[in-house]
């Protein structure tokens, strides 16, 4: 039986990872949870098996996430500092009281990588736009490709391009182009360049929640909308979907016009 089709399974899981570290996927996995416990909270379903949770596993020793977290102190994340060792029954665990499992890997190559994968709905590998990270992808696209051998079954992943310039460049396009070239499938939404990315860190306020943190707080949300519709989680079928969909169309109603209108979100071409 396949890992996807596990009666044990109870919630999707993104793994956030890279052969490298400072690529963005702390700053990544840290938009995604606090994103998603916002659109849980504006429409909790009470009877819901993860009561609008998201568990954030922090298997990278530094602890970066487990730190911005604790300053968030954001109720329904619950963050879990793990390794290898611990990984798979940390999973299990989370995965039967969480509406969403995030895990927060180390920039190399390790095994906590090869079962985050292995276990994963969708891996997410955030690069720079640059040469160097072409290559990191690859590599870190190859132990998703083990993984996927490992357990009989496809594993979605996806780049994102992180930290790409406000205004699009000739550089940034090319390098969008050399992904392509590469075979690596990109999210076609970008996390861009913004100081409120930065300053969260400090704060532990997700740039919804800072004063001028629109621009970056409607990026966070359409990358947001393209990552859940991979795991499905906007389709009829999906997991949790009604109340995903209905927080998100709230969301989306709320927003103000200036917001969304702000072109910070290109498509990648
Ligand atoms: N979109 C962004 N805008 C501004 N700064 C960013 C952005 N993404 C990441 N950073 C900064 O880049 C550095 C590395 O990011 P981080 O998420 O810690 O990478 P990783 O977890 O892959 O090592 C951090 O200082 C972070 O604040
Ligand atoms: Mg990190």
């Amino acid at each position: 039986m396949s890992v996807a089709a596990s009666p044990e399974r109870k919630c999707p899981i993104i793994a956030l990872a890279s052969t490298k570290g400072g690529v963005g996927k702390t700053t990544l996995a840290y938009v995604l949870a606090t994103e998603m416990t916002r659109r849980l909270a504006s429409k909790g379903t009470p009877g819901m098996p993860g009561a609008g949770r998201v568990t954030c596993i922090d298997a990278d020793p530094n602890r970066t996430l487990a730190q911005v977290l604790r300053l968030t102190d954001d109720r329904l994340i619950v963050c879990v500092e793990s390794d290898s060792d611990r990984l798979l029954t940390d999973l299990r665990e989370a995965q039967l009281e969480s509406d969403l499992v995030i895990i927060d890997l180390e920039g190399t190559a390790n095994q906590a990588m090869l079962y985050a994968a292995g276990k994963s709905d969708l891996v997410l590998v955030p690069a720079q736009p640059s040469r160097f990270d072409v290559v990191e992808a690859v590599k870190t696209i190859g132990v998703v490709r083990k993984a996927a051998d490992l357990v009989g079954r496809e594993i979605a992943h996806r780049v994102v391009l992180s930290r790409t310039p406000v205004l699009r460049q000739r550089v940034s396009d090319h390098s969008r182009s050399q992904f392509v070239r590469a075979g690596l499938p990109l999210l076609p939404v970008e996390l861009v360049q913004r100081a409120a990315f930065q300053s969260m860190t400090y704060t532990g306020k997700p740039p919804w929640r800072q004063d001028g943190g629109g621009p970056a707080a409607a990026n966070v949300t359409s990358l947001t909308d393209a990552v859940l519709s991979i795991i499905g989680l906007h389709s009829p079928t999906g997991l949790h979907s009604a109340r995903l969909v209905a927080a998100n169309e709230a969301h989306e109603t709320a927003r103000p016009r200036a917001i969304a209108a702000r072109p910070d979100v290109r498509p990648v071409t």
